[in-house]
């Protein structure tokens, strides 16, 4: 507890205002859904001329419903008789791009946030990387003034790239900071400041609050605020000891920044330490992506951080933070908005209480508890809506379903995949293992924001049993083919790999030889 000091709290308050930011950009899209499709067909329907003039107070309730019955768009109220019907496929489109395009973003960045640490230092990097959250809120906040689908579209895109950044640059520089008997802990702060992030942006999504025709615009540029606090607070934030010395090989400097950051002029516990580990990174090769494919080593427990990622993201829970609100309206719930900020408020909970169980169960055991409650849950989900229109009750069914399919989440699949598969691989092929994983993660993500509306329109009330589904054949897989690493060191875990159908060679020795993209044969 000593090692708690002023500056380390500050520090990573700092930092995970970019998760925070993750998150509430994740979630803001949520609540204002029909008051911005509405605003949408107003604008889409006019000619482009009297786009200009729009006065968006003009603007009523009954606008922005599709004219065709979607499932998660339903038609309460019938439409007026001169509304045109030609632009609603166009709206539909013009709403799935920009639910989706943050996903595009965060894939494309994914891929560079540990590259860009690297170059320019975790601080620089994230100042950086705010020029990015910035000029996206502001696309945003300013979009009523222009084509406002563009501007949100590429406003989402471009906040997206924020987020893949910080997806990889967040985790990493808290990670570095941390004192070893608090790195779980402080780690795990990332998810919990981005699953804050979202219950924040669903609570101001309120219709009386700014999720209304008057401000939605503001709600979405909102996400400038803690970019422009957390810019001005990383000045005061020390650069990352462990980039200092390891990548820098500057000592003097790494030891100022862990005075800060210990708050007592010892440092040696720390140094001793990184010396260590910057040996260990010296006598390793770097390993590119293609290696981890081509290396028998490496390729099982690439698989492996591939399939967590994509459990976490196909099991649909981004189909609830996306379209919840209009999941609830199709279930029957006469409040949905405040189902949805129950979502937010459930999903933090069980966040904090998966910091607590991590350490004491395992990860597998936990991650596998977790998706077979989500499989029960998404179960009851679908018989929950299906049996809607005979029974109205069903529509709690359906609610608590949803409830306990997010609960079900934060406790394994939420959180695990993030840190698991660092775990998996030594200081050589960890940077790229786990690019490639982010790069997975926000892949599927994409995939689901994209075609959620469209399955669901598709399959209607029977959407969950599809998850249902997904999530059992990852559950399978993860019982077969996933090892446990608590308290495993990395030798424990490359064996356990390698009992589950590896290769019969030692990471080791691979790391060792002179390959570079050989194809290896077991
Ligand atoms: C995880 C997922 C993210 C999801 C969030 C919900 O961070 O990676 O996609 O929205 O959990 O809490």
């Amino acid at each position: 507890m000593t090692e708690i000091t002023g500056t380390l709290v500050f520090t990573v308050l700092t930092a995970v205002l970019g998760s925070f930011q993750f998150g509430y950009d994740l979630g803001v899209i949520n609540a204002p859904q029909q008051v911005i499709i509405a605003h949408y067909r107003y604008v889409l329907d006019m000619p482009l001329d009297d786009q200009k003039a729009i006065n968006n107070d003009a603007i009523d309730s009954t606008e922005g419903l599709p004219t065709k019955p979607h499932f998660l768009t339903p038609t309460p109220t019938p439409l007026a008789e001169e509304e045109p019907v030609t632009s609603s496929g166009l709206v539909t489109m013009y709403w799935s791009l920009s639910v989706s395009s943050f996903a595009v973003g965060g894939m494309i960045a994914s891929f560079f946030g540990g590259w860009l640490g690297d170059q320019l230092g975790r601080i620089k990097a994230m100042l950086v990387a705010n020029i990015l959250s910035l000029t996206g809120a502001l696309l945003m906040g300013f979009s009523k003034l222009g084509p406002s689908h563009i501007l949100i579209i590429s406003g989402r895109g471009i906040s997206g790239l924020y987020c893949g950044l910080i997806s990889g640059l967040v985790p990493m520089y808290i990670g570095e900071i941390a004192p070893t008997t608090l790195r779980g802990a402080i780690g795990a702060l990332h998810q919990l400041a981005t699953v804050t992030g979202i219950l924040v942006s669903q609570i101001i999504g309120l219709d009386f609050i700014l999720g209304n025709h008057e401000l939605w615009h503001i709600l979405l540029g909102l996400s400038a605020v803690p970019a422009v606090l957390q810019s001005l607070m990383l000045f005061f934030c020390p650069e990352s000891p462990r980039y200092l010395y390891i990548k820098l090989d500057e000592e003097n400097k790494a030891k100022q920044s862990l005075k800060r950051l210990r708050g007592s002029a010892d440092v040696t516990k720390d140094i001793t330490e990184m010396r260590k580990e910057r040996e260990e990174a010296l006598s390793e090769q770097k390993v590119s992506m293609i290696q981890l494919f081509t290396n028998s080593s490496y390729r099982q427990p690439t698989l492996v951080a591939l399939m967590l990622h994509m459990a976490q993201q196909f099991s649909g829970i981004n189909g609830i933070f996306y379209y919840s609100t209009s999941i609830f309206q199709t279930a029957g719930i006469s409040q949905p908005v405040y189902a949805t900020i129950g979502v937010g408020a459930i999903n933090t909970v069980f966040t904090v209480l998966s910091v607590f169980l991590v350490e004491k169960a395992g990860r597998r055991s936990l991650f596998l508890i977790g998706m077979s409650g989500m499989f029960v849950s998404a179960i009851f989900m679908s018989v929950g809506l299906v049996l809607l229109d005979k029974f109205t009750w069903m529509s709690y069914v359906a609610m608590v379903a949803i409830f306990l399919f997010v609960s079900f989440f934060e406790i394994g699949p939420g959180p695990i995949p993030w840190f698991m598969v660092a775990e998996f691989f030594s200081q050589g092929p960890r940077p790229a293992a786990l690019a490639i994983a982010a790069f997975s993660n926000w892949t599927c993500n994409f995939i689901v924001a994209l075609c959620f509306p469209y399955i669901a329109d598709f399959c209607g009330p029977y959407v969950f049993f599809l998850f249902a589904g997904v999530v059992l054949g990852f559950t399978l897989f993860t019982f077969f083919k996933v090892p446990e690493t608590k308290g495993k060191s990395f030798e424990e875990i490359a064996a356990e790999f390698r009992k589950k159908g590896g290769s019969a060679k030692t990471p080791k020795a691979a790391t060792e030889m002179k390959f570079l993209g050989a194809t290896e044969t077991e």
